[in-house]
C-alpha cells in the first residue's frame, strides 16, 4: 500500500459524479488513487474523497486544471495524533509489545496485521481496558459524543438465497413470509419522521418481487414526502441498479462482507461468490454511496487472524459504516445448533475497528443487544456511535428472524443505552415523547 506513512492529499469534489470523473482522469494518467471517507467538515459536499500521494500532487493539479475541473478543495490528509495514552504505571503492567502498539496509535501511524491480532487476542484486563479507553477517545475526537439514531424497516423477508447462518434463507420452511406494501412502508417512514429521525434504513431479504422499479418508486416517494436520508440494505445487485437507486435519492448502502476469509465465505454462502460481493462493494463506493460493510464474529472456523483481516479490509476499502455483530444461531437454518459468538471478542473487534478505521459510523448492533440487555451500552463505551431502531410493524417483526431471540431495539431501549453509556448524548433532532427532563439531563442533548 503506497499510502502507508507517506504524506498524502485528499481531493474533495463538488459532488459524487465529479468525484468519479476526477478519479477516472487521474487513473487514466497513471496516478494511483484511493477512495476514502471525506473528513467530517467536507462530508456534506461529497462523502468520498480521492486520495493521492504527495508525489502526484502537482501532476494531479495540472490535469484537473487542463480538464477544467474545479474541485471543492484539496487538503493534506492529516494523521490523528493522540497524546498521553501511555503513563509510567501502565508501562509496568502491560507488555512491551502492547506499549509499542500504543506508541504507534499516539503517533497516528498505521497498525500492521500483527498489531491488530495482538489487540484482538489479549486477555490481560489492563490491556483490554486500555484498548476500550483508546477506542473511546478516538470515537470522541472523530465523531463526537452524539449517538446517531436510525430507524430500520424490514420490508420483506422473502429471500432467494440460503446463507447458512441466516434464519430467513429461502429454503427455511419454518418462516412465515411477508412483504410490506409501499403504503405500509410509508406509514412507518412518517412515524420515523415524526420522532425527528433523519435516516431511514430499508432492509430486506433478496426478494426479486421488489424489482428495481419498485425500489426506485419507494425511494422517490420517501424523498418527496419527507426528505429523509435513505439507507438501502437489499443485497447484491448490478452496477446499473445501484446507480438507479443512487439517482433516485438513496445515499447510503449496507452490504456486509460478513468475513474476508474466502474459504469461510464460500462455506457459509452457498449462493454467493466472494469476488462478486467485493465487486458490489467497490461499485457502491465508486457511485459515491456512504458505504456500509461489516462482519459476523464467531462463524465456524473463524480465527482472530481472519477478524484482523476483516478490519484491514474495512480500512483499505475506505468503508464508512461498519456493523459488527456476534453470530447467533437461527431456528431452521443449517447452523441452528452452533454456539453463538463471544460478546467480549465482539466488543474488542468494535474497539479495534474504531482504532484502525477512525472516522466511521459503528453501530452498537441489534445482535449484541439480543445476547445481553447491556451489551449495547458496552459497545457504545468501546467505540460505537450509532443505534439502529427496529421499526418493522409488530405483525411482521417476529418473522424477520435472521437469528433467534432478536431484540426489538426500540426508542426506549436506545434512550436507555445512551443514558447508561458514559458521557453520551442523544441527538438534538430526536423528539422523544415523554422523555422527562431528568432523563434529558442525564443523557444530555447535543
Ligand atoms: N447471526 C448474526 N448476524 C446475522 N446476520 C444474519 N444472520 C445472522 C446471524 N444468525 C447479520 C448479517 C447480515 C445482517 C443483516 O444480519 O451480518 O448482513
Amino acid at each position: 500500500m503506497f499510502f502507508l506513512d507517506a504524506k498524502s492529499y485528499l481531493i474533495m469534489a463538488q459532488n459524487s459524479s465529479e468525484m468519479l470523473m476526477i478519479n477516472k482522469l487521474l487513473n487514466k494518467n497513471n496516478i494511483n488513487t484511493d477512495l476514502v471517507p471525506a473528513p467530517p467538515e467536507w462530508g456534506t459536499v461529497c462523502a468520498i474523497a480521492v486520495k493521492i500521494s504527495d508525489s502526484d500532487l502537482e501532476k494531479s493539479k495540472n490535469l484537473l486544471e487542463l480538464a477544467g475541473i474545479h474541485t471543492a478543495a484539496i487538503l493534506e490528509d492529516r494523521k490523528l495524533k493522540l497524546q498521553g495514552l501511555i503513563d509510567r504505571k501502565l508501562g509496568l503492567i502491560v507488555s512491551e509489545q502492547f506499549i509499542g502498539i500504543l506508541k504507534k496509535i499516539e503517533n497516528g501511524d498505521e497498525l500492521h496485521k500483527e498489531d491488530i491480532v495482538y489487540l484482538l487476542a489479549t486477555d490481560k484486563k489492563r490491556e483490554i481496558d486500555t484498548i476500550f479507553a483508546t477506542a473511546d477517545r478516538i470515537r470522541k475526537e472523530t465523531v463526537g459524543d452524539v449517538v446517531e439514531i436510525r430507524g430500520a424497516i424490514e420490508f420483506s423477508n422473502y429471500c432467494r438465497k440460503n446463507c447458512k447462518y441466516c434464519g430467513i434463507g429461502g429454503k427455511n420452511s419454518e418462516v412465515k413470509r411477508y412483504r410490506m406494501t409501499e403504503d405500509e412502508i410509508m406509514d412507518v417512514v412518517l412515524y420515523l419522521k415524526s420522532i425527528g429521525l433523519r435516516t431511514v434504513i430499508l432492509q430486506s431479504g433478496e426478494d426479486l418481487y421488489w424489482s428495481s422499479d419498485k425500489i426506485v418508486s419507494i425511494i422517490k416517494r420517501i424523498k418527496e414526502t419527507t426528505g429523509m436520508r435513505i439507507t438501502l440494505s437489499v443485497g447484491e445487485k448490478t452496477f446499473e441498479e445501484y446507480e438507479e437507486f443512487k439517482k433516485a435519492g438513496a445515499e447510503n448502502f449496507l452490504l456486509k462482507i460478513e468475513t474476508t476469509n474466502r474459504d469461510i465465505f464460500k462455506e457459509i454462502h452457498p449462493d454467493d461468490d466472494f469476488d462478486e460481493r467485493l465487486q458490489c462493494s467497490k461499485w457502491l463506493k465508486e457511485l459515491g454511496y456512504i458505504n456500509g460493510s461489516g462482519n459476523i464474529i464467531g462463524l465456524p472456523g473463524q480465527t482472530i487472524q481472519d477478524i484482523a483481516g476483516d478490519i484491514l479490509f474495512f480500512r483499505d476499502m475506505g468503508i464508512n459504516m461498519i456493523g459488527i455483530g456476534p453470530f447467533i444461531p437461527a431456528k431452521g437454518s443449517p447452523y441452528e445448533n452452533y454456539p453463538h459468538g463471544d460478546i467480549a471478542l465482539t466488543l474488542r473487534t468494535v474497539a479495534v475497528t474504531r482504532i484502525v478505521c477512525k472516522k466511521v459510523y459503528i453501530p452498537s448492533t441489534t445482535a449484541l443487544a439480543s445476547l445481553s440487555k447491556d451489551a449495547q451500552v458496552w459497545a457504545l463505551n468501546a467505540g460505537a456511535n450509532t443505534i439502529m431502531l427496529i421499526n418493522t410493524p409488530l405483525e411482521y417483526r417476529s418473522s424477520y428472524n435472521i437469528y433467534d431471540n432478536k431484540n426489538m431495539v426500540d426508542l426506549e431501549a436506545a434512550v436507555y443505552a445512551v443514558e447508561k453509556a458514559a458521557n453520551r448524548k442523544l441527538p438534538s433532532y430526536l423528539k422523544v415523547p415523554g422523555l422527562d427532563s431528568d432523563a434529558k439531563l442525564k443523557g444530555g442533548f447535543s
